[in-house]
């Protein structure tokens, strides 16, 4: 069977990616421009910035993405490319970018899931992996604790009720002076400081025990800022990052080492942005390595935001006969799951 090479395309939020992944498994090039100095000075991403940069650069990222991986138009065999769910002006660029190039080269489109790409990071560099498996996918937007039942079947076996675990690191940071974007920030500051230092709460929510809630850990954080300042007592930054920080990597471990064993799972992922957090990274380790469970996680430059996890998202739903129309749209709140 001859190389079936995806050419993929992500925008919904503040980086243009392009990438070449070859078999879905083997990336050939992963080009990434990143935005984030540009949104620094606003405290989070703007979205008209975000979409106005993005039709800048995402020509040049595209033809470097196939400049990289060595290859031509003629060698690609479809193209993937995020719709949601995002930003819709950010998404609604790579789309267009995407379904113009397709109808141009008379090539298939598929269409993919934002955070099925970040599942599918996993498949990069672990060869072996193989559905099923439990994947717990911590974003900027999501944080969802996500059956993996086969290639595109997806369970959501535990949400957010409120704030994302990647919304609260920022809205945390932002708190403390830390500035955007908040959670590479708390992770690095964290080392300085004490996790048992503030005992934050860790919460449960009643009807669901693998659901997540995020807003009251981020008031509580919110409260002892303002009492402190009250008090006239100084902060340390690096105490309420570090215990913040424990308080969401507990609560992440807790629910998804009692979801493993409740549903027989001996295979367990994360990915997202913010698993690429290097203390919940070594949580799971340990914590997977107790229970005898084989732990999978993304390099941190497939957990943030790239075009490589759509590629390989893209060539599984493409194989298995996926295909998108012309009509294909952003979708800002797409549900996993859902077309
Ligand atoms: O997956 P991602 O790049 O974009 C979305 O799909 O949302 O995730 C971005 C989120 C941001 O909230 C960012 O603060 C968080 O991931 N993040 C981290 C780390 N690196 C990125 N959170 C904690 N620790 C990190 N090292
Ligand atoms: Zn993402």
């Amino acid at each position: 069977m001859s190389d079936v090479l995806i050419l993929a395309i992500e925008s919904s939020c503040d980086e243009t990616a392009a990438s070449v992944v070859k078999n879905g498994r083997e990336v050939l090039s992963n080009v990434i421009f990143s935005q984030i100095d540009l949104h620094t000075v606003y405290g989070g991403v703007v979205p008209e910035i975000a979409s106005r940069k993005h039709i800048e650069k995402i020509d040049h990222v595209v033809n470097q993405a196939l400049e990289q991986a060595g290859v031509t138009w003629s060698d690609i065999e479809a193209i993937a490319v995020t719709y949601g769910p995002g930003l819709v002006g950010a998404l609604l660029v790579g789309v267009s970018y995407a379904k113009s190039l397709a109808w141009a080269l008379k090539k298939p489109l598929v269409g993919v899931h934002h955070i099925e790409g970040h599942i599918c990071a996993n498949y990069i560099e672990n060869k072996e992996l193989e559905p099923p498996f439990m994947c717990l996918v911590v974003s900027g937007g999501h944080s969802h604790l996500v059956k993996v039942a086969d290639y595109g079947v997806y369970e959501i076996l535990g949400r957010t009720r409120d704030d994302a675990a990647g919304e609260a690191f920022d809205k945390v940071a932002r708190a403390i002076g830390l500035g955007y974007p908040g959670g590479p920030k708390i992770d690095k500051v964290s080392y300085e400081g004490d996790p048992l230092a503030i005992d934050f709460p860790r919460a449960k929510v009643a009807d669901n025990e693998y659901d997540f809630s995020f807003s009251g850990l981020k008031s509580a954080v919110l409260n002892y800022l303002n009492s402190m300042e009250m008090k006239g007592e100084k902060i340390s930054q690096a105490d309420v990052a570090a215990s913040f920080q424990q308080a969401v990597v507990d609560v992440l471990v807790s629910h998804s080492i009692t979801a493993l064993a409740e549903y027989k799972f001996d295979k367990f992922a994360i990915a997202g942005g913010v698993a690429s957090n290097s203390h919940l990274r070594d949580a799971f380790v340990k914590a997977c390595d107790e229970k005898g469970i084989k732990f999978y996680k993304p390099s941190p430059i497939f957990c943030t935001d790239n075009a490589a996890m759509i590629g390989v998202a893209g060539y599984y739903e493409y194989m298995k006969g996926m295909r998108s129309g012309w009509d294909l749209n952003a979708v800002p709140n797409l549900k996993l799951g859902e077309r």
